[in-house]
């Protein structure tokens, strides 16, 4: 099971393991998070080359003519064609079927050898959507780019967290999700200089930059340390044993190598994962798994990724001043995420996540009547000022932060730390796939959706932020601070999860006996606390 023995027994704090984080740790981490820079140059890059005329003329010529002629269309239909969304989405599908595959080969090859093929796919991906001539090339590269991801996203969250310290895990999550932020920023940036470029050739040089993290990863995978638990998992103890000592940097690593080949033989006991997932008591994780990214995904974030340069152009920039906005937001997104980096273990999960829901709400709510006001339901609109237009990206920008402190990097915190460790490889699964599958739906849908809808498009995804929003509130018990393997507490004293787990029953933990009534947030924590100090 690849990401089965992902984590060891200690709880995710390493109590009396090596914490240091060795400079070779840090490069092998640098390498491997370039794997977030793949997902988040592609999320960028679309956008870009598909506001671009010299694209749209070359493979969507009748999207090209009606943004110039037909003036009578209005901004919601404008660009609305199925082609077009195709070459966003396509990478999303293939990205999904890829996981699955890529599960596979981590669990059996090695963690490494899944970011050497993401490496190799994306590369080839990348080749052919520079010198594509045709749409059927551009797809086809575009689906190569998806397979890439989809093995990037499957075994690099899992390897770093296998290499890094036990108490740095949490941190080098979020890593994972500033290296995609800054995929995107960077591809932003590429997109508004090569739309200078002369010719009508600068979205190939777009394209093509996408080798630049993929050669990273393909290369660095040769070079990286194979991880000890794949080490340990396919049998190789000695050399697991070597690995551990070499990235810790210290010759004692006894009690984290124990517990590593100790959680190791507990998955491998575990029957089918998959239908040990579905038992009863597993319902809270279960429902995590599938709810945090289906939501993450209903925030609309990915409309405004995707086509953010669209929609400026739509309402009144040109296409260089689009690109630039762009920029703006893709550094809004990678500050916010920092912030987020800085404060996830003070302020804790569900802070960000009530105060990211509100905040995304008001500025969702904002530039909803904004273009409602200014374009009315035909779409139309004479004289939009320049101040308008900067309001319109002003709380798109606030919009963006919200998304970034919040259900960016939450989105992928919270399903890989609230799962135990006997279901945590099929959890992930499940995680990623429903990640990448609404992603698909969004990005494929969005354009059409904004020419039915029109402006209810952004109060469409506004109700969605409250029902988000509310569930955080009622159902997702605060993970700050919980040891990972302890995790099972806090759904045994939730007001509603603890119907679907019987006192008597445990996941991997161990009853620490649990009073009638249930113990409060407070006492959960002391007590893990106090048992991780033993
Ligand atoms: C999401 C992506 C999104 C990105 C934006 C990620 O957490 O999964 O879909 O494009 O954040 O920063």
């Amino acid at each position: 099971m690849a990401g089965g023995a992902m984590v060891s027994t200690d709880g995710g704090r390493g109590k009396g393991y090596p914490a240091r984080m060795t400079l070779y740790v840090f490069l092998t981490c640098v390498v491997a998070s370039s794997g977030g820079l793949i997902f988040g140059y592609d999320v960028g890059v679309s956008g870009g080359v598909t506001s671009m005329d010299s694209f749209l003329l070359t493979f969507f010529p009748s999207v090209y003519k009606k943004e110039k002629q037909d003036r009578s269309t209005g901004i919601y239909c404008k660009f609305d064609s199925q082609l077009l969304t195709a070459f966003t989405s396509s990478l999303y599908v293939a990205a999904l079927l890829t996981s699955f595959i890529a599960s596979l080969v981590t669990d059996f090859f090695g963690r490494k050898w899944s970011m050497f093929r993401g490496g190799m796919a994306f590369i080839l991906g990348a080749g052919i959507n520079a010198t594509a001539d045709n749409l059927f090339m551009l797809i086809l590269g575009r689906f190569l780019l998806g397979v890439g991801v989809g093995y990037a996203i499957q075994s690099v969250p899992i390897y770093l967290s296998e290499i890094a310290p036990p108490r740095r895990r949490g941190m080098l999550n979020i890593m994972f999700q500033l290296m995609v932020t800054i995929g995107i920023l960077i591809a932003n940036i590429i997109n508004y200089f090569t739309n200078k470029i002369e010719g009508a050739w600068g979205w190939r040089v777009s394209l093509a930059f996408a080798c630049v993290p993929a050669a990273i990863i393909a290369v660095g995978s040769l070079v990286l340390p194979e991880t000890p638990n794949s080490l340990i998992e396919r049998g190789h103890t000695e050399e697991a044993e070597a690995t551990l000592r070499l990235i810790r940097g210290v010759d004692d690593i006894s009690l984290e190598f124990r517990d590593l080949v100790a959680a190791n033989k507990r998955c491998k006991e575990i029957r089918d994962p998959w239908s040990v997932i579905m038992e009863r008591k597993y319902r809270p994780q279960l429902a995590m798994a599938i709810l945090i990214p289906f939501f993450q995904q209903l925030t609309g974030i990915n409309i405004i990724m995707f086509y953010a340069p669209l929609i400026y152009k739509a309402v009144g920039f040109s296409g260089q001043t689009s690109l630039v906005s762009t920029v703006i937001i893709g550094t809004v997104n990678v500050v916010a995420t920092l912030i987020s980096i800085i404060t996830v273990d003070k302020v804790g999960r569900r802070g960000l996540l009530l105060h990211g829901g509100v905040q995304m709400l008001i500025s969702q709510l904002i530039v909803g009547t904004l273009i409602m006001l200014k374009f009315g339901s035909t779409g139309e609109a004479t004289d939009i000022s320049k101040a308008y237009a900067s309001c319109v990206l002003f709380f798109i920008c606030v919009y963006i932060a919200a998304f970034a402190w919040s259900w960016g990097p939450l989105g992928w915190l919270i399903p890989s730390e609230i799962l135990s460790l006997e279901i945590r490889s099929v959890g992930q699964c499940i995680a990623v796939s429903v990640n990448m599958f609404f992603t698909f739906v969004i990005a494929q849908i969005f354009l059409t959706a904004l020419c039915h809808m029109k402006y209810g498009l952004f109060f469409f995804f506004a109700g969605w932020v409250v029902v988000m929003t509310v569930f955080v509130a009622l159902f997702l018990p605060e993970t700050k601070n919980i040891p990972i393997e302890e995790m099972s507490l806090l759904w045994k004293e939730h007001w509603f999860w603890s119907r679907f787990i019987k006192d008597e029953e445990n996941t991997e933990t161990g009853n620490l006996g649990r009073p009638r009534g249930g113990y409060s947030r407070v006492q959960v924590a002391a007590k893990v606390f106090s048992r991780n100090r033993v």
